[in-house]
């Protein structure tokens, strides 16, 4: 008998390697993977190349009538990395960078920002077999999700991940301390925004993985998967 297809929500702290996670998984079950945080970043990076903001202030009337013209989308590439692209321009690189990382938590936190990417995401997942990552799947996106997961490491251990990936990348215009202050700093805006704040589903499981290997990770993201589909037959 094939297995009922679910969907897994996937939230969380930044850099807690929810992506990588949660595309492993889609990849290893066969599901679709949306990263949702693409998604306001490339609204972010609309923002910017538009000149809608104004230091950190952002220009909400001229975003609320560009809104309609924003479209984003996701392809694969000939290895099978997800790309996201704005109005059809591959902008998967640029949205990683720190000047996008540093002000996609103020657009975050507009209602009506919010309110069209979820209807988007809702949509997205509205044949299952989905796994979605973010801050508010389980919350506000999904709430009935079947499988949800709240991602949370040590902010150290997250602001040298992030440190190493950019380095990784060639960027080295960055130190280690500005990392952690963009980690700790983002983590302060998304959870006390008035706006679908970043906050555990009660019925979420939380995975620590300061410590754990890729392995172990993938092994205990695995098992959970295995034990709520068989749960649910
Ligand atoms: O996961 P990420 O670092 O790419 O997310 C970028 C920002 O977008 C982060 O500040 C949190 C926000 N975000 C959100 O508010 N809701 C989501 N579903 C996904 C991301």
């Amino acid at each position: 008998m094939k297995s009922k297809r679910i969907i897994i929500a996937i939230d969380g702290y930044s850099s807690t390697g929810k992506s990588t996670m949660a595309k492993w998984l889609a990849r290893t079950i066969g599901y679709a993977y949306i990263d949702t945080g693409a998604m306001y970043r490339a609204v972010t990076l609309y923002c910017i190349e538009n000149g809608l903001f104004n230091g950190d202030e952002v220009n909400l009337t001229a975003l609320e009538q560009a809104l309609p013209r924003i479209a984003i989308t996701f392809e694969a590439d000939d290895e099978g990395r997800t790309l996201t692209l704005l109005n059809g321009r591959n902008v998967e690189g640029e949205i990683r960078s720190m000047r996008v990382s540093d002000k996609v938590s103020v657009i975050a936190a507009i209602g009506f920002v919010r309110r069209d990417m979820v209807r988007q995401q809702q949509a997205m997942g509205r044949e299952k077999g989905i796994v979605m990552d973010g801050r508010d799947i389980g919350t506000v996106v999904f709430p009935e999700a079947e499988l949800k997961i709240f991602v949370t490491a040590d902010a150290q251990v997250r602001a040298q991940r992030r440190y190493d990936e950019l380095r990784g990348k060639g960027d080295d215009s960055i130190t280690l301390e500005e990392v952690y202050r963009n980690v700790t700093e983002r983590d302060r805006i998304d959870t006390t925004r008035a706006e679908s704040p970043l906050r555990q589903a009660a019925d979420a499981i939380v995975l620590d993985n300061s410590r754990l290997t890729i392995e172990e990770q993938n092994r205990w993201l695995l098992d959970h998967f295995n034990q709520c589909v068989i749960a649910g037959e």
